[in-house]
């Protein structure tokens, strides 16, 4: 049951977890891009519960929800919209497409060409579209959830690596353990009994009003001089990893950006929110550095011919740089 007296935030994240079994990295960051505003990229093999979750956030939250399956036939303007001619007035109108709801559902991001993923990217950042030389805002709550199947490869687009610094986080999903499994069988027997076979809409647990408010309450979350310098040298580490760990000398090619430190700064804050705490903790940010940063690196052709990885990277990085 959702206790009415727990802050809005703690009964959003306890009806998320009603709905989906486990996979608490996911949950908890689907609500740090709410708090945010910022966009999730999340990667996992079919049937983790992607969907089922960020509709799950978009029923809590009493939000415009629209998922747009990405196809190769897609275009830019199937996107953001279009003028149509009205034949009856011999006006043009604009119709605008799925990206003007709150919470865009991205589904299988890569299997659209690169020119509908640069609209999508493009719309991230702005916040607002541009058809027919007239700028138009989106949402104030628009959020991006975008999936890719990492399985997938053959016939699909991957994401140009420039852009995806517009992602706040990358989340790489895993098989749930083996009694979570059970219980989403469980789960899922226990509605088809009670003759609810789709997941029930869900008590409303915050409004968007409710939801803007929470974003200003957490950009005041204290993040004190020295955890500002931490995220300052994580990042800044990532481009220069062999000036923290030797061996990682020339392993990158591009690290993250100032965007990525205002993204590390953001999410700790996000997650000390989430957590019932008004201040940053060091391990906010170890915590959250795996999933701002993985995005943001790209390694060189050195570090794929001695089998590094990107998660390998940013933890010797974690463990050579001492948290405050
Ligand atoms: N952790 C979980 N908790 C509850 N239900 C789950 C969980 N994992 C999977 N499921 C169930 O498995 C089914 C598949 O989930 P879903 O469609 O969300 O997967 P997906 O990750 O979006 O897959 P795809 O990549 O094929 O789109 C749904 O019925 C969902 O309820
Ligand atoms: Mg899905």
């Amino acid at each position: 049951m959702i206790d009415s007296t727990a802050p809005p935030i703690a009964a959003l994240r306890q009806q998320l977890a009603q709905a989906i079994v486990g996979q608490a990295a996911l949950l908890d960051r689907l609500v740090i891009a709410l708090l945010t505003g910022g966009h999730l990229l999340v990667e996992g093999l079919p049937g983790l519960a992607k969907t089922t979750a960020v509709k799950a956030l978009a029923d809590a939250v009493h939000a415009g929800f629209q998922r747009i399956q990405f196809t190769p036939d897609l275009l830019p303007g199937d996107l953001t919209g279009a003028d149509v001619y009205l034949p009856a007035t011999g006006e043009m109108r604009f119709v605008p497409g799925p990206l003007f709801h709150d919470i865009v559902l991205a589904d299988e991001i890569n299997r659209a060409p690169a020119k509908v993923q640069s609209a999508l990217l493009e719309a991230m950042q702005e916040r607002q579209v541009t058809v027919g030389g007239v700028t138009r805002a989106l949402p104030p709550l628009f959020l991006v959830m975008a999936t890719q199947n990492p399985l997938e490869q053959s016939g699909t687009y991957p994401l140009p690596e420039a852009q995806l610094d517009r992602f706040l986080l990358h989340v790489a999903l895993d098989y749930p353990k083996a009694d979570e499994e059970l219980r989403i069988l469980d789960m899922d027997l226990q509605r088809h009994a009670d003759g609810h076979p789709a997941l029930a809409r869900q008590a409303l647990a915050m409004d968007a009003a409710a939801v803007l408010q929470a974003r200003h309450a957490v950009r005041r979350i204290h993040l004190a001089p020295i955890l500002r310098h931490y995220i300052v040298e994580l990042v800044r580490a990532t481009r220069d990893p062999g000036a923290h760990v030797p061996r990682l000398a020339g392993m990158v090619e591009a690290g993250g950006s100032p965007r990525a430190v205002l993204a590390l700064a953001h999410a700790a804050q996000a997650l000390a929110y989430l957590r019932g705490r008004d201040f940053v903790l060091p391990d906010d940010i170890i915590e959250l550095a795996p999933d701002v940063l993985r995005h943001r690196i790209v390694l060189a052709l050195e570090a794929d011919l001695q089998g590094l990885t990107r998660d390998a990277l940013i933890a010797a990085l974690l463990r050579a740089i001492p948290a405050p």
